[in-house]
């Protein structure tokens, strides 16, 4: 059976979304996950654009060896040997370059004639390939190109060099009739094709990516880039695990493959949610929280006789944990391994105590310990911040006769013991108030959530921030069965993350 190569771009394009911010570490672990889950190639950001994305892809380059690992950028000869410098430790690197394709693009943008773009396009290539025998290019804005150019522009790129040539749907314009003709139109009409792999990359602007990305899949187009969870610039990119298990469930119809090991795919879509801060909508196909969850008496009736009846996928087939057991007090460090095990995570020892460490702690808590808990305790106890200001004590005082007065203590960069108190419009405010007095750094409160991990009175509660601060978004999450608790874990969480960029910054190393 023809395989579909998946080009994973959740670090690159998925990253582009607004709101998104991945710290180097979160990235590699991303990476590494994406390792795991099989993908044939990662795309590992984006360097010419930022210090950040270029130390974050020569240490992915560096660390994950299996997939091809990609990057992005400009047609011009400089932005391709910056890219190459942080790409070339990989073990198998590629080069994509992007120029716009369409009259739209060409006129009110980049102001340049169709003639200055092929010749662009075909300099930066043969460029390129002086690095590197793996290159890509896209035609940006492919969708609203008239046809005749984009031919005349892969002919031209095929010839310079490139070996998968990019069809994206830029602005997510495209419907699936169409985008597969232009696919059609391109195996007929580009006399080189059979010299290069025909990619597709769509948007999701109306709600049609995976429809576009699966037609051009169904003519011909043989590498799909798309995204954990959909993630990506405005309204998201094609979702790989939507693509994956459409692939995968009607292989009658499409005869296709993947190397993708789908019992990862779960594991993958939380992790992505956890560090990019992106909540999954629960009626997301394949990883939303109600997707294998049948409501209606006649669909539950029909599912124990059978589950065909109304399933078409086996939730274990993506990796959602089927069992139903819970831990509490007395289940002790071999019940917890085996179930973090059944998760899908292995920890290092280290990391393995403080995990159980936390464990015991809620479990002190908390009568019964689900696995919603246990992935929830895992993000709080594991999170790869450094922190420069670590929280010690937190104390509110509140109610409606009172005013909400607020004590904290941290424990600053030397190691020396802060206090101060504030007073607030509600305990949150006054916490956060009580913060600002000791660390000091203005920022504006953008986004404030707080969720419940499981059901119950004393379900653990997670809250998400967005700051905002010098025009960056920096995100920061906590968890504790004390919502006080957990937005001031949060908001330390966010501010420790703005004090490290700008850290990286002062030594010129980051963003
Ligand atoms: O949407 C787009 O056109 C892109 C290109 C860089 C492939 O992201
Ligand atoms: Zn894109």
């Amino acid at each position: 059976m023809e395989k579909v190569i998946i080009f994973d771009t959740t670090l690159r394009d998925g990253e582009q979304a607004a709101g998104a911010s991945l710290n180097l570490q979160e990235k590699l672990e991303i990476a590494r996950q994406l390792e795991k889950l099989g993908v044939d190639v990662i795309e590992a950001g984006f360097p010419v654009t930022s210090p950040g994305d270029f130390e974050a892809v020569s240490l992915i380059a560096k660390e994950i060896r299996t997939p091809v690992i990609c990057v992005l950028t400009h047609a011009n000869l400089e932005a391709v040997d910056q890219s190459w410098e942080a790409v070339k430790g990989a073990e198998h690197p590629r080069i994509h370059i992007v120029l716009s394709s369409s009259d739209i693009h060409l006129f009110y943008q980049l102001r340049k004639s169709r003639d200055e773009i092929l010749q662009m396009s075909c300099d930066t290539v043969v460029h390129a390939r002086k690095y590197c025998d793996d290159i890509e290019f896209s035609a940006m804005d492919a969708s609203r190109t008239e046809p005749e150019y984009i031919y005349q522009m892969l002919r031209a790129v095929i010839e310079a060099g490139a070996t998968t040539v990019n069809i994206p749907d830029t602005v997510g314009y495209a419907t699936p009739q169409e985008f597969s003709g232009l696919i059609q139109g391109i195996l007929n009409n580009v006399s080189n094709i059979d010299r290069a792999v025909v990619s597709v990359h769509c948007h999701d602007d109306l709600g049609l990516a995976v429809a576009n990305s699966l037609e051009a899949i169904k003519v011909g187009a043989r590498q799909v880039e798309c995204t954990i969870n959909g993630i990506g610039e405005r309204a998201g990119n094609a979702s790989l695990e939507e693509i994956v298990m459409a692939l995968k469930t009607r292989q009658d119809f499409f005869n296709l493959t993947t190397n993708i090991d789908t019992t990862q795919i779960y594991n993958t879509s939380r992790l992505v949610s956890e560090l990019t801060g992106f909540a999954v909508q629960p009626n997301k196909a394949i990883v939303g929280a109600n997707a294998f969850r049948h409501s209606s008496g006649l669909h539950i009736d029909g599912v124990i006789k059978m589950p065909v009846t109304f399933e078409i996928m086996d939730p274990k087939s993506v990796g959602i944990p089927s069992s139903n057991l819970v831990l509490g007090k007395t289940s002790g460090r071999h019940a917890f391994r085996e179930r973090l095990a059944e998760l899908g995570y292995s920890l290092s020892e280290e990391n393995f105590n403080r995990a159980f460490q936390g464990f015991k702690r809620l479990a002190d808590k908390k009568k019964e310990i689900t696995d919603r808990d246990i992935e929830s305790l895992i993000a709080e106890e594991l999170r790869t911040v450094t922190e420069l200001y670590h929280l010690d004590h937190v104390e509110v005082s509140c109610g409606d006769h009172s005013l909400p007065t607020a004590t904290v203590r941290l424990i600053g960069p030397d190691g020396q013991s802060l206090a101060d108190a504030a007073l607030g419009t509600g305990p949150v405010d006054a916490v956060y108030k009580a913060i600002n007095r000791i660390v000091g750094i203005s920022n504006k409160l953008t986004e404030f959530t707080v969720k419940s991990v499981s059901e119950g009175i004393d379900a653990i509660g997670e809250v998400l921030i967005r700051i905002e601060s010098d025009g960056v978004t920096y995100t920061g999450r906590g968890a504790a069965t004390d919502i006080i608790v957990a937005s001031a874990k949060a908001y330390m969480n966010a501010l420790n993350r703005l004090l490290a960029a700008r850290r990286v910054d002062s030594n010129g190393e980051g963003k």
